[in-house]
């Protein structure tokens, strides 16, 4: 496929000239790709993460070398109340390329409804997706997220209200299927297919393995030879060299990193690297600019943020990137001890100063954000 310089050269970047020039020839090398009629800066997408895929920390990983990105899981019923938490849960900055907005419910009327809505915000989505794939109970017990994949009978009429209400298209984010002996992606994706459902990401986990486990790229890799729809795999890839041989082996037409890149935000650029012998490639400052570029994308994104309101969106983010570099776990404990957000920032930049030139090293035996909403 030919690389499209087109818009990696014109990308504006926010950071430092030095940072920008490590960043551009990799952001160069990515292959533009299509899924359906969606087009992608690179077939390496970020994941929907709830409360953390909102639009600062979307428009930060396009930044980084993300091909898109999708939202957090937002409730149709909060958008149809018109609850204005939810609603500007749907707002995406115009400069952010490609981002689709996730929605879940269970009912397809009420769906329909609230993904109009999120077509009619001043920045529409590149496509609506529909949350197939939460475990968690009260999603679930109200027949929402996984749920859906129970009872793939009602899945046709459930996808054609939704689809026929927009102007975008429609795609889904699924598990395997809701436990071992009820695997139904395949299924699920004819059912899909016929609706007119453009692509689908498949989380490699049932519902009922919750975070537990590997991801099953066997299952993943079988499903996508099936050839039923364009097909994003997704599970486990964090580190550089994983997503790169996931890459050079895969039938999947696109890959999704979820929890990665809360720790290395390079890691979508890292894998462009043609040598992994450069890594780590990014250094502790360059950690330091990315997190201040992140306070400055949140502050942009609500009018007169409260400085308790930065530091709670701040805090978490600022201690997963510093995971892997010397003395985090000091760290991340005087950050819980401080409650300013301008002390914080300094305590940041003095931990990332202190590096010297080290880089990230994470202990991948260690489990990390063992429950979410897909
Ligand atoms: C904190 C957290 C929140 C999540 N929220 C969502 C969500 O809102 N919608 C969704 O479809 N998946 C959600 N997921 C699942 C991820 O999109 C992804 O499928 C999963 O984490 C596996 O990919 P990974 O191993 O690359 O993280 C969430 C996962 C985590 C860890």
């Amino acid at each position: 496929m030919e690389i499209s310089k087109e818009n990696t050269q014109t990308q504006e970047l926010p950071f430092s000239k030095s940072l920008n020039d490590k960043i551009r020839p990799l952001l160069e090398r990515r292959k533009p790709i299509s899924l359906g009629s969606v087009g992608f800066q690179s077939p390496l997408l970020l994941a929907p993460m709830s409360m953390i895929c909102k639009s600062p920390f979307r428009r930060l990983m396009e930044d980084l070398g993300a091909g898109g990105t999708v939202s957090e899981l937002i409730s149709c019923h909060g958008i149809n109340y018109k609850n204005e938490k939810t609603l500007d849960m749907l707002k995406i900055h115009p400069k952010e390329k490609s981002v689709g907005i996730q929605l879940f419910g269970e009912d397809a009327q009420k769906m329909a409804l609230a993904a109009q809505v999120a077509c009619d915000q001043e920045v529409m989505p590149k496509f609506i997706d529909i949350n197939m794939g939460c475990p968690v109970r009260k999603v679930v017990s109200k027949g929402g997220g996984s749920a859906l994949l129970k009872d793939p009978t009602k899945l046709a009429d459930f996808f054609k209200a939704i689809k026929n209400a927009i102007p975008v298209p429609l795609t889904i984010k699924i598990r395997t299927g809701w436990d071992q002996d009820n695997r139904n992606a395949d299924e699920v994706l004819h059912i899909a297919k016929e609706e007119g459902i453009e692509f689908v990401a498949v989380h490699g986990r049932t519902r009922t393995q919750q975070y537990k486990g590997h991801a099953d790229w066997e299952y993943l890799e079988t499903l996508a030879n099936n050839n039923i729809l364009p097909l994003i795999g997704n599970g486990d890839l964090n580190t550089a060299q994983q997503v790169q041989t996931r890459l050079q082996q895969t039938n999947c037409q696109a890959l999704m990193l979820g929890r990665g890149p809360l720790r290395n935000p390079f890691l979508f650029l890292e894998s462009e690297l043609q040598t992994t012998e450069d890594l780590p490639y990014f250094t502790a400052r360059d950690y330091l600019e990315v997190i201040l570029v992140l306070a400055d994308y949140i502050r942009e994104s609500q009018q007169e943020i409260a400085p308790r309101h930065l530091l709670v969106q701040m805090r978490k983010h600022i201690i997963w990137m510093a995971a892997g570099f010397k003395g985090a776990g000091l760290f991340r404990d005087l950050l819980f001890k401080t409650p300013e957000i301008d002390e914080t920032l300094k305590l940041t930049q003095d931990f990332f100063f202190s590096q010297a030139d080290s880089g990230q090293s994470i202990d991948f035996s260690e489990s990390f954000m063992t429950s979410g909403h897909g």
